[in-house]
């Protein structure tokens, strides 16, 4: 059985040889590369190892090392690019031109890693990474099973797939993809990336409940209170409208990243720590969510987009100004919704998920709300919300976790003041973070499958956000809420916490966009 990386001391894989399709695209140079490199640097990737890039536009492969090693000095820490070892790290990269959707390709691929195996000694072992749109990827694995590389070449060899979000656009089309891919591939070959699950603060989520035992008898509709989850950005689109118009906030960072982030935080405490288990429990989580009534989604998930706005003089553009997206989008940069898990744990216990693009900062934190004492003895603190105590978890900028509880302010008088016990993440010292990308890709090599998405957990996910994909599509009444560039997002997201002493938590006070609050 196959443990967790998380309690691991840290293992190097067997030798291998990766094939990224896809290898000419953003993912592959701002992410991929870097992060092998800096896995190859510090000495985690197995000395025989061979990495195949494989695309349609023809590039010789030292073209194809140029522009790796400028991605490489791009995008990795520094400390990794004095090591020195970037030619010898590009010496193990090639290219190979074929075609997604033509299997004389894929027989070609098939006698190179032959020929690389017998060159390097990589034992038949094999990782395909799928880093393609959603469109290219059936047809990819289709093609690696009409050619038998989906098959381990021996007993002692493996052969394992990874592939990116999205896992299917709906309900319906998960499951198709699903029955395309496990038509030739095992579920245990199968590595779905969230790679949110990679970032260290999330998995340190797992570390924070089960590892102290001071939280875990809080950790229960007895005496949490809410739960928020917060994720925005502050960046709009970039040059992504293709892929975002078609997609929208629910879909790019509601289905996967944040269901996942709420199933850590409520999950049970799994038997054991390995895939299996904790993956049970995440699923259970996701299928205990109480789904919506079609007449629920109006009041429950706000949807918005944003318009243009001005921040400090400087004009903003507006979601429909941006290029590329049509001038009548009703594609949402923004939800907010309220939702409830119906197990005993957390019955009655709302969680509040809040998301979009050109908010005024960059985070992603959760704020776990605990109920407040059964009576306000000392009465002087304003803020009526500011006296429940909250655990903050920050997973994004500034790793680490905040506790604001009351203290008496020094002085004759007895004032009570709220304040913050505040670790950062930096504070263990000049410990590199390792990226998401490279704890998964070195997960994978070593076959620990447990911080991957199973397969019946997307399609549980995609259960519970279906019905609010339908309300949308089938009534036009629904409103599309503008907000100014540089906000918080609509106004009456606020609504959903409402008639509680509460707002959302605000992480920073930054200039906001000044602009108008319109139904689109
Ligand atoms: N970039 C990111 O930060 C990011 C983050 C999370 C997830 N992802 C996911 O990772 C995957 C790759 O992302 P990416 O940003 O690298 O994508 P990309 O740059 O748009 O595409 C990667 C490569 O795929 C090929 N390609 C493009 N459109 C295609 C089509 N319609 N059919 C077949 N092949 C096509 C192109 O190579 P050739 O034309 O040379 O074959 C392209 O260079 C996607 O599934 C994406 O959703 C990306």
């Amino acid at each position: 059985m196959q443990h967790s990386g998380l309690v691991q001391t840290v293992q190097v894989p067997q030798p291998c040889v990766m094939v990224i399709f896809g290898a000419s695209g953003d993912l592959t140079k701002r992410m991929l590369i870097p992060s092998l490199y800096e896995l190859y640097s510090a000495g985690l990737l197995p000395e025989n190892f061979s990495v195949i890039g494989f695309a349609r536009k023809e590039i010789p492969t030292a073209e194809f090392r140029d522009s790796m090693r400028l991605a490489i000095g791009q995008h990795c820490q520094e400390d990794f690019l004095k090591s020195g070892k970037v030619n010898n790290f590009l010496d193990n990269i090639e290219y190979f031109t074929g075609k997604y959707d033509d299997q004389e390709s894929f027989h070609a691929l098939g006698k190179r890693l032959m020929e690389i195996d017998a060159e390097k000694d990589t034992g038949g072992n094999r990782l395909f990474y799928m880093s393609v749109p959603y469109e290219a990827v059936a047809g990819i694995a289709d093609n690696l099973g009409k050619c038998r590389l989906n098959k381990p070449v021996s007993d002692d060899s493996w052969t394992r797939v990874i592939f990116e979000k999205p896992f299917g656009n709906d309900l319906e089309s998960a499951v198709s993809l699903n029955r395309q891919i496990t038509r030739y591939f095992r579920e245990e070959q199968v590595f779905r990336i969230d790679h949110y699950l990679g970032k260290e603060t999330v998995q340190n989520i797992l570390v924070t409940r089960f590892a102290n035992g001071i939280f875990e008898p809080l950790w229960n509709r007895n005496y949490i209170d809410h739960v928020e989850i917060t994720s925005s950005e502050s960046i709009g689109i970039e040059n992504r409208a293709g892929y975002y118009d078609h997609t929208g906030a629910l879909r790019d960072m509601v289905q996967n990243h944040l269901l996942q982030l709420l199933s850590y935080i409520a999950m049970e405490p799994p038997a054991v720590f390995d895939a299996k288990a904790l993956r049970d429990e995440s699923l259970k989580v996701i299928q205990s969510l109480r789904p919506y009534e079609p007449s629920e989604v109006r009041s429950m998930v706000i949807r918005g987009q944003y318009t243009s706005s001005v921040i400090k003089g400087e004009v903003l553009p507006g979601y429909r100004q941006e290029e590329g997206v049509p001038p009548d989008s009703r594609t949402e940069t923004f939800v907010a919704l309220k939702t409830y898990i119906d197990n005993w744990r957390w019955g009655g216990v709302p969680f509040y998920i809040r998301t979009g693009k050109r908010m005024p900062t960059r985070v992603t934190e959760i704020v776990i709300h605990f109920k407040s004492t059964p009576y306000r003895l000392f009465t002087d603190v304003d803020d009526i919300a500011q006296s429940y105590n909250q655990l903050v978890i920050r997973i994004q900028p500034d790793e680490g976790i905040l506790i604001k509880f009351a203290m008496k302010v020094p002085g004759t008088e007895l004032k009570v003041k709220n304040v913050d016990m505040d670790f950062h993440y930096s504070d263990l010292g000049d410990v590199d973070l390792p990226s998401a990308y490279e704890k998964l890709l070195l997960d994978c090599m070593l076959g620990n499958s447990t911080l991957f998405i199973r397969n019946d957990q997307v399609v549980a996910s995609w259960e519970f956000i279906q019905p609010v994909l339908d309300a949308w599509k089938n009534d036009s009444s629904i409103p599309l809420q503008g907000y100014p560039a540089g906000t918080w997002g609509p106004e009456c997201a606020d609504d959903l916490i409402a008639g509680k002493d509460f707002k959302w938590r605000y992480p920073c006070r930054n200039l906001e966009g000044e602009g108008e609050y319109c139904e689109l």
